[in-house]
């Protein structure tokens, strides 16, 4: 594949995962699973030989130097802790302008005490979810050997991202992406259509089409841009970083975040691991992974059979059993957080050693909590997409169980934005009950909930009126 000339005594390398493995390669090439054992890569740092900040608080001197795309990216303003690329070669859009907002409405929802519930709203990212923190450094990494054709399997905003990195940017990428046909939300298929991205929509789901563009990326030396790509998860750990940075730098008590392809888990459990280690930060916040019902593949392993992280060496016969157990009963993973639709979730193991090492929690949530806590996030001001939402049903979980109490500060992250999904909101919300039953009540969503409804009035005058006085008398309780 791709080579580029380096040595594995450079300051960062690439390494395999799997501990009676650990081959290493350098960062000039290009592998999205080890050569010798087929395990997942880290990228690792010689961080005694960097130049490291001594103190999170050292990297404010990037605000004022905003006209400097390096410091105004949210990725690449703590290039510091992800340094595998020569500046020269960093590819940026200025993505990571994100928001951490303290949300009380939601946080009372959530069952947690005034101003313990922050949203990391990463739906303010240049293609409206989390996933561009890890293109902007996949993209350089692709960059710097030399790819031109990039491609990626999606439930939508992995592919919205890449269409958007390549037609941004005039590095002559070329974008091809998998989805399984009728199974991203339009928000999202509309932006790989609108930015010129090759779709390809295979008759199946995440799971066939993450096979099929392994293989496609292999046979035809295609530069892979999911998650199994190391350097996207060196990007996505910026987005705690970002979080520590919107607390005044201090640690919060949980992260809640989805999992779907557990990259992000993934990628945060490794920033905390490497902050742990050099002494940026002096605690760990724990972690919660949340899974749709439908698609409940780490829940399963984690909470009903136990899988640990091992040291490294997790017993992987669990997940294979219950893997051919998904297939021996044609078993497809099946949610209306369409982004977390997918039963084979590449990262499980990193996202193991997350779990293990920041004492971390997992949980499922139904799509009738998930389309509840959406609508609660929405009338709290953020609008997010129903995967995003399953963080809030997820923390609420949690508190109603005590696992979390209503003193701690609880981060969940928005992973992506409302507009990505809009089909899922108007039924949600809306009079047409057709609609709502092919949409939500097919999944066992029930009518009521937080819906907001359209008040269809005649165009008469008189009767706008009256429909606008009831509303103010309902709003202001008289
Ligand atoms: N939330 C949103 C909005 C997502 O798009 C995804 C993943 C997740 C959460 C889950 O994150 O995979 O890191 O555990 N979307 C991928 C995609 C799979 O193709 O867009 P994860």
């Amino acid at each position: 594949m791709f080579v580029l000339t380096s040595t594995k005594t450079d300051l960062a390398y690439q390494q395999c995962i799997n501990p009676s493995c650990r081959a290493t390669f350098t960062v000039g090439e290009t592998y999205f699973a080890c050569p010798t054992c087929g395990d997942l890569i880290d990228v690792v740092y010689d961080w005694d030989r960097l130049p490291v900040p001594s103190r999170l608080s050292d990297f404010e001197a990037a605000w004022s130097d905003r006209l400097n795309p390096l410091n105004f990216s949210g990725v690449w303003r703590f290039r510091a802790l992800l340094p595998f690329a020569p500046p020269e070669m960093v590819v940026t859009i200025g993505e990571g302008q994100t928001l951490l907002q303290t949300a009380d409405k939601v946080g009372q929802y959530v069952g947690l005490n005034p101003g313990r519930l922050l949203l990391q709203y990463e739906g303010m990212n240049p293609s409206g979810s989390f996933k561009d923190n890890g293109m902007t450094a996949a993209f350089t990494h692709a960059c710097m050997v030399g790819a031109r054709r990039v491609a990626c399997a999606s439930t939508g905003n992995t592919s919205a991202a890449l269409a958007v990195y390549c037609s941004a940017t005039d590095h002559g990428f070329k974008a091809i992406i998998f989805v399984g046909s009728g199974k991203i939300a339009y928000g999202k298929l509309a932006q790989a259509l609108d930015h010129g991205a090759l779709t390809i929509q295979i008759v199946g789901d995440f799971d066939d089409a993450m096979a099929r563009v392994r293989q496609v990326a292999d046979r035809l030396g295609i530069y892979l841009m999911n998650s199994v790509n190391p350097f996207r998860l060196e990007g996505q750990k910026t987005i705690m970083l970002r979080v520590l940075e919107g607390l005044g730098w201090e640690v919060p008590d949980w992260i809640v975040v989805p999992g779907g392809n557990l990259g992000n888990s993934s990628a945060f459990g490794k920033a905390f691991i490497e902050l742990k280690h050099l002494g940026l930060i002096d605690r760990v916040p724990r972690l919660a992974v949340i899974n749709a019902s439908g698609a409940r593949t780490l829940e399963h392993l984690v909470g009903q059979h136990g899988l640990t992280w091992c040291n490294g060496l997790p017993d992987m016969s669990v997940a294979e059993t219950y893997y051919a157990g998904l297939d021996a009963g044609k078993i497809k993973a099946s949610t209306i957080a369409s982004a977390i639709e997918i039963n084979r979730p590449v990262n499980l193991k990193k996202c193991l050693r997350a779990l293990d090492f920041c004492g971390g929690v997992v949980r499922q949530v139904s799509d009738q909590e998930i389309m509840d806590a959406k609508a609660r996030v929405g009338a709290g001001g953020l609008g997010c997409e129903p995967a995003s939402a399953a963080s809030v049903a997820g923390a609420k979980r949690l508190r109603e169980e005590g696992v979390i109490a209503p003193s701690e500060r609880v981060v969940c992250i928005l992973t992506g934005h409302q507009l990505k999904d809009p089909t899922a909101t108007v039924a949600y919300h809306g009079t047409d009950q057709d609609n709502f039953e092919k949409v939500l009540g097919s999944r066992g969503v029930r009518r009521a909930g937080f819906a907001n409804r359209p008040v269809v009035v005649a165009n008469d005058l008189d009767d706008i009126i009256r429909t606008i006085a009831l509303y103010s008398e309902d709003a202001t309780g008289d």
